[in-house]
């Protein structure tokens, strides 16, 4: 294959990612040969809360958790991210330490790039500034949504809510459903912030309403909530 080829291949790859979807083609190639592949097993921690930030990171095949240590050692998990989102910014954006750990959920490889060759592509692009502007503004949604469910609704809602929100892919066992990754329900009650009884308690509620279904360790949502 060409190198001319290779480049072009590259660059396809890229645009898939919806990040770089916008991005003109001349930044696409300049940020292409800024980016450093990186591999993770499964359970390898790719970023650690509190330590200073040097690279940010693009999933290209993979998932990862977000998490944090509460004050009583507690991990509470606040996201997973897949193939096409991005992370490790926030550090590199306000020069505070790492936000979360972030933990290969199963072998992950990813794109890395430098403080250095973000900052200067971000003011480079303001196709790429405006889409990672736009992710921050998603998240920051995302918070504000949690953070007004913690405090207002049962841990039945609070569930039900993540669920819904987790469930992305159309279900292949039953039509009418999304469904969501695999959950264990310790994972569940880290991301709501309650015990893991409980959540084994909200789930038996939810299946016997006849709301959720599950298919090994993935639930199963109506696609008409999702
Ligand atoms: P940074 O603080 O550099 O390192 C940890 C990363 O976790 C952070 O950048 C973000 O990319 C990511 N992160 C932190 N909080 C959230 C969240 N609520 N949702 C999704 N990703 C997050």
């Amino acid at each position: 294959m060409s190198t001319a080829q290779r480049n072009q291949d590259a660059l396809e790859s890229l645009r898939n990612i919806g990040l770089f979807s916008s991005v003109k083609d001349e930044d696409l190639t300049s940020v292409a040969s800024l980016l450093i592949e990186r591999r993770f097993p499964k359970h390898k921690t790719i970023v650690e809360e509190g330590l200073p930030g040097d690279y940010m990171y693009i999933i290209c095949e993979g998932r990862v958790s977000v998490s944090k240590l509460s004050d009583d050692g507690r991990e509470k998990i606040l996201e997973f991210l897949e193939a096409g989102d991005f992370f490790g910014e926030m550090s590199l954006l306000d020069n505070a330490p790492r936000s979360a750990s972030v933990r290969a959920l199963v072998e992950t490889r990813v794109m890395a790039l430098s403080r250095t060759d973000f900052l200067a592509v971000l003011r480079r692009s303001p196709d790429l500034a405006m889409a990672v502007i736009q992710e921050l503004t998603r998240r920051l949604r995302q918070v504000d949504e949690q953070a007004s469910s913690l405090s207002f609704q049962r841990v039945q809602e609070r569930t039900r809510g993540l669920l819904q929100r987790l469930a992305k892919e159309e279900s292949a066992a039953q039509t009418g459903r999304r469904a969501t990754p695999p959950l264990t329900h310790q994972q569940i009650a880290d991301m709501i912030g309650t015990s893991r009884e409980t959540v084994t308690r909200a789930l038996k509620d939810l299946k016997q309403q006849g709301w959720l279904a599950q298919e090994g360790k993935r639930y199963l949502v109506p696609s008409e909530d999702a």
